[in-house]
C-alpha cells in the first residue's frame, strides 16, 4: 500500500489537474526536476529593502511564485532591510538618486552570491520580481546584470466599464467584481487578484466604473466604497481612477448648473476633489465622457472640451491626479441622405482648434480608429493634429466587435499595426506609439488606455483564449516596439505550460484569428458588418446603412464604400498629414484592407490582389470560414498536455466558433449577392446542394417562420415549434456514402431546447441548445447572434433512409431549426469548410 501511495505521490506532478483559469498566466506551474536544476543555486531568502506594501506585496510575490514552481521554499526575511544574515539573498532595493534609472523601471545584477532586482521606486521592484518569475516559467536563464527596462510611458491604464448595479456595458465575462445591488461589493478578493495580474504586466491606473457614469458616482457613500477598491488595489501599485459625469455639481451637488466656466462650479469641483484626496491620497484622476451618445457636456452651455476638461484639471493637478478627456464625440443624428456627412471626421472636427488650450494634467484619450473599434481601422487622423497636447491612445480588450469572447481574435497584431502606421506629420517619422509616449511632440504625459471588463467569470474573460488580450496590451503598453510573436509565445508558455508543440500550435492559432476574424465579418476595411444598433455581436450587414449612427458603407447596386477623398467624398482624408493623405487618396496606392473605408467603388475594381472586390468579399469568407474550422481539429491535438477542463471549455468555443463562422460568411455572402447581383464565380454562394432547408422537410408540429435580417437563415426561413410535447422534421436521405450531418438551428438564451437526430427511426444524435452565449443583453430572435450548429460524427447513408430530427422546446426556445447539411465525411465539400467534430 505503501509503496503504491509513493508511486502514486511520484506520478502526481505529472498528472494535469485540472485548471480553472483564476490563475491566468500567473499559474507559477512547477518545473520538472530537470528544468528547475538551471535555477538550483539561486538564493533561498528574500529581503526587502522597502517598507511599503507594494514592497513587502513585491516580497511575497517572488517567495510564492519561486517556491511553487522550482518545489523547495523560499522566504522573505523577517526584517526589512538589508540582509543581515549574510546568507545569499535576493535583494530587492530601491535605486539611489546616482543610480539614474527612469520612473518604474527596474534592473537586475549579480552582487557576490545576491541575487539583487534594483527599482528606481517601489513600483519598479514589483515589476522586477514579475519578470523574474516570468523568466523562470519561460525556462530562461536569469542574466547576470541587465540594462533598466523602464516602460513607454507613464499612463498605462485600463478601464472597466463597471455599473453600479453590477452589469457591465460590453462586458462579456459575467458580472461586475466591484459593484453588486447598486454599490461597491462587500467581498473584494478578486479585486484584489486583478490587481495582481494587471501589476504584473505592468498597469498603474484602474479606471473601475462605466464611462457612462453613474449620476451617483460622487456620492459621498458611493465615495467609501470607492476607497476600500483603492486600497485593495493599492498594494500593487494600481492607483483608483473614476468616471465622471460632468452634470455632476448640478445632480450631486444641487447647483442650478454644470457650466464649466460658473465660478460656483469650479468650487464644487474643487472641494468634491480635495474630499476625495483625503480618502484616496493617490488618486489617479477623472476619466470623461461628455458630449456624446447621449452624455451631457460643455456643449450646453456652448463651452468648449477645453473649458470643461480644465476645471476638473486644475483642483487635480495640486493632488498629482489628470484628467483623461476621450476624444469619442460626435453626432450619432448625422443625416445619412448627405453624401458630406461622416463620423469618422468627428474627432478632428470636434478637437484640432483646441489644441493647445488644455492644461498640463489633462490628456485626450483617443480611440485608435475614428469610428470605434471595428475589426479594422485606419489610425484616427487626430493623433496627428495634437501636438500640444498629451494622448493616450484607447484599445478595447474586451471583444465589442469581435467575437465577444465565443469566437478568438487575439488583437494584438492589430494593435500592433495601428501602432506602427506612421502618421507623417511635419513630413517625419511619426508613428502612432511615438506619439502617445510623448516622444514624437514632446510632450510629458501619454500613454495607453484599454478597456477590459473582466467578470465574475472564474477565468476572468470567459474564453481561455481572450487572456492573451489583457496580457499582450500590458506587453504593448510597456513596449508597444516588442513583436507580437514573442508576446503570444510568452503568453502561452505562461498560460499552457512549455511543451514546444503546445507553444507552436497555440501561437499559430492566436496569430492567426485576427485575419481569419477579419476575413468571415468585413473585409477591406469596410467595417465589422455586425448588428451595430443591438449587440454588436453577430452578422446584421444592412444594419449599418440609413441611420443616424454613421457606419454607413454606402452599398448599392453598383459599388460599395465610404468615399472619404478630398476630390469627391466627404473629405475626411484631407485630416492626415499630406503625405499620409496622398496615400490613400489614390486608389494606386491605398492598401486593399483599408480600401472601403477610403473609397467607394464599383464591385468590379479590381484590387491590388488581383480579385474584383465582389469575388474577395466571396472569397475571403470561404477562406475566413474554412481557417476556423481548423482550430478544433489542431486543438485536439494538444488534449495530452493540457489539463481537461481548460481543454473541454476552448474545445468548445472552437466548435462553437467554427459554426458561427459559416453562419457570418453566407449572412455576408447572400447579401452581397442580393445587392450586387453579380453570382460567385466558384459558385459557392447562395448554391448549396448539400443542403436540405428545414421548411421544406416534412413537418409534424414545427411550422415556417421568417427571420429577420434575412440572411441570416438559409433561404430566410427556419422552422418554430410551439409544441410543448415538441416537434419533428422528416426527409429521405437520397444520397448513399458516409456524411457528417450539420444541424443549422437557434440557441435562444431563455431555454434549453433539446433535439434528437434519427436515421430511419434510430437515434444517432442528441443535444441540448444550451451554448454559453453572449449577448450580455438577452436576445430572443432567431438571427446571426442566436444561429448556431451542431455536427454529427460521419454516418452511414443509403438513398430512400428516412432522417427525422425531433425538436422539444423549453421556456422561450422553441428549438428551431434553419437546415441540415450533408458534408461527405472524409472529404471537404461545399459547405465544409464547415466540418466540425461530434460534440
Ligand atoms: C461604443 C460602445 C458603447 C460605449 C462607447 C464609448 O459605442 O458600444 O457601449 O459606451 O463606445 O466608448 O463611450
Amino acid at each position: 500500500m505503501r509503496r503504491v501511495l509513493l508511486l502514486l505521490a511520484m506520478l502526481l506532478p505529472l498528472s494535469l489537474a485540472a485548471e480553472d483559469g483564476h490563475a491566468g498566466w500567473l499559474r507559477y506551474a512547477r518545473l520538472s526536476a530537470q528544468d528547475a536544476q538551471a535555477y538550483a543555486s539561486l538564493p533561498q531568502i528574500i529581503s526587502v529593502e522597502g517598507s511599503s506594501q507594494v514592497d513587502r506585496c513585491a516580497a511575497q510575490e517572488l517567495a510564492h511564485g519561486l517556491s511553487s514552481m522550482l518545489g523547495h521554499p523560499f522566504a522573505v526575511a523577517p526584517t526589512a532591510g538589508r540582509n543581515t544574515a549574510h546568507a545569499p539573498a535576493f535583494d530587492l532595493r530601491l535605486a539611489s538618486r546616482n543610480d539614474a534609472m527612469p520612473p518604474e523601471s527596474y534592473r537586475f545584477k549579480r552582487e557576490g552570491n545576491d541575487y539583487v532586482i534594483l527599482g528606481a521606486d517601489t513600483r519598479g521592484v514589483l515589476y522586477g520580481v514579475f519578470h523574474l518569475l516570468e523568466l523562470v516559467a519561460t525556462l530562461q536563464p536569469l542574466p547576470k546584470s541587465t540594462t533598466a527596462s523602464a516602460p513607454a510611458a507613464p499612463i498605462r491604464w485600463v478601464n472597466q466599464w463597471d455599473n453600479l448595479d453590477g452589469s457591465i456595458e460590453r462586458g462579456y465575462a459575467g458580472r461586475s467584481i466591484f459593484f453588486d445591488g447598486g454599490k461597491v461589493r462587500d467581498d473584494l478578493s478578486r479585486v484584489s487578484d486583478y490587481g495582481r495580474l494587471l501589476a504584473s504586466i505592468g498597469i498603474n491606473g484602474l479606471t473601475v466604473n462605466n464611462v457612462n457614469a453613474d449620476l451617483r458616482t460622487l456620492e459621498p457613500e458611493e465615495l467609501a466604497g470607492f476607497t476600500r477598491i483603492a486600497d485593495e488595489l493599492r498594494p500593487w501599485g494600481i492607483r483608483l481612477s473614476l468616471s465622471i459625469d460632468l452634470s455632476s455639481p448640478e445632480v450631486v451637488g444641487h447647483l442650478k448648473t454644470f457650466d464649466p466656466l460658473d465660478p460656483a462650479v469650479a468650487a464644487w469641483w474643487s472641494k468634491t476633489v480635495d474630499e476625495i484626496y483625503t480618502r484616496i491620497p493617490d488618486f489617479a484622476g477623472f476619466v470623461v465622457k461628455a458630449d456624446s451618445e447621449g452624455r451631457p457636456g460643455p456643449s450646453h452651455y456652448d463651452r468648449t472640451p477645453a473649458e470643461a476638461a480644465n476645471v476638473l484639471a486644475r483642483p487635480l493637478q495640486k493632488h498629482g491626479g489628470i484628467v483623461l478627456y476621450r476624444g469619442f464625440v460626435y453626432n450619432h443624428h448625422l443625416d445619412w441622405h448627405d453624401l458630406k456627412a461622416d463620423r469618422a471626421r468627428a474627432g478632428y472636427d470636434n478637437f484640432h482648434a483646441l489644441d493647445g488650450k488644455f492644461e498640463p494634467n489633462v490628456v485626450l484619450q483617443i480611440k485608435h480608429g475614428p469610428i470605434d473599434f471595428q475589426v479594422r481601422e485606419p489610425v484616427s487622423p487626430l493623433f496627428a493634429a495634437m501636438r500640444h497636447t498629451s494622448q493616450t491612445v484607447e484599445l478595447e480588450i474586451t471583444q465589442e466587435y469581435t467575437g465577444q469572447q465565443r469566437h478568438m481574435v487575439f488583437l494584438v497584431p492589430m494593435w500592433k499595426w495601428a501602432l506602427d502606421t506612421d502618421l507623417r506629420a511635419e513630413n517625419r517619422s511619426t508613428p502612432l506609439k511615438e506619439i502617445v509616449e510623448g516622444r514624437s511632440f514632446h510632450q510629458p504625459l501619454g500613454g495607453f488606455v484599454a478597456v477590459a471588463n473582466v467578470g465574475m467569470d472564474t477565468n476572468w474573460l470567459h474564453h481561455p483564449m481572450a487572456m492573451a488580450n489583457l496580457y499582450g496590451y500590458g506587453r504593448l503598453a510597456w513596449n508597444p516596439d516588442e513583436p507580437a510573436e514573442k508576446i503570444i509565445d510568452t503568453w502561452t508558455r505562461l498560460t499552457f505550460g512549455n511543451k514546444p508543440e503546445v507553444v507552436r500550435t497555440i501561437d499559430a492559432l492566436q496569430l492567426e484569428s485576427w485575419r481569419d476574424y477579419e476575413n468571415y465579418t468585413g473585409p477591406l476595411g469596410i467595417g465589422t458588418l455586425t448588428d451595430i444598433i443591438g449587440v454588436h455581436y453577430g452578422p446584421g450587414v444592412g444594419s449599418a446603412e440609413n441611420n443616424g449612427w454613421g457606419q454607413w458603407f454606402r452599398a448599392d447596386r453598383q459599388g460599395v464604400g465610404m468615399d472619404r477623398t478630398v476630390a469627391t467624398g466627404t473629405g475626411y482624408i484631407g485630416q492626415y498629414p499630406p503625405q499620409l493623405a496622398a496615400i490613400y487618396e489614390s486608389l494606386k496606392t491605398c492598401p486593399d484592407d483599408l480600401l472601403l473605408f477610403m473609397h467607394h467603388v464599383p464591385y468590379t475594381y479590381r484590387l491590388h490582389n488581383g480579385d474584383t472586390v465582389i469575388q474577395h468579399i466571396y472569397n475571403s469568407h470561404y477562406e475566413g470560414a474554412a481557417a476556423v474550422a481548423t482550430y478544433a481539429p489542431r486543438w485536439l491535438a494538444l488534449k495530452p498536455d493540457i489539463d481537461p477542463e481548460r481543454f473541454e471549455k476552448v474545445l468548445e468555443l472552437f466548435h462553437y466558433q467554427a459554426g458561427h463562422a459559416i453562419v457570418w460568411r453566407d449572412a455576408v455572402n447572400t447579401w452581397f449577392h442580393t445587392i450586387s447581383g453579380i453570382p460567385d464565380e466558384l459558385h459557392r454562394v447562395d448554391n448549396f446542394p448539400d443542403r436540405m432547408e428545414a421548411e421544406s422537410m416534412q413537418a409534424d408540429g414545427y411550422r415556417t417562420v421568417a427571420v429577420t435580417p434575412i440572411e441570416t437563415a438559409s433561404g430566410g426561413h427556419a422552422v418554430e415549434c410551439e409544441q410543448g410535447s415538441g416537434c419533428s422534421l422528416s426527409a429521405k436521405a437520397g444520397r448513399s456514402g458516409e456524411y457528417r450531418i450539420a444541424v443549422q438551428y437557434f440557441d435562444l438564451r431563455e431555454g434549453n431546447a433539446h433535439f434528437t437526430l434519427l436515421v430511419n427511426g434510430a437515434p444517432i444524435a442528441a443535444w441540448t441548445a444550451d451554448d454559453t452565449l453572449p449577448p450580455a443583453s438577452n436576445d430572443l430572435k432567431l438571427d446571426g447572434h442566436t444561429s448556431t450548429r451542431y455536427t454529427t460524427m460521419p454516418v452511414l447513408l443509403h438513398p430512400g433512409d428516412t432522417i427525422t430530427l425531433r425538436g422539444m422546446p423549453d421556456g422561450k426556445d422553441p428549438a428551431a431549426i434553419d437546415y441540415l447539411s450533408f458534408l461527405p465525411a472524409g472529404k471537404q465539400a461545399t459547405d465544409t469548410a464547415s466540418a466540425t467534430t461530434m460534440r
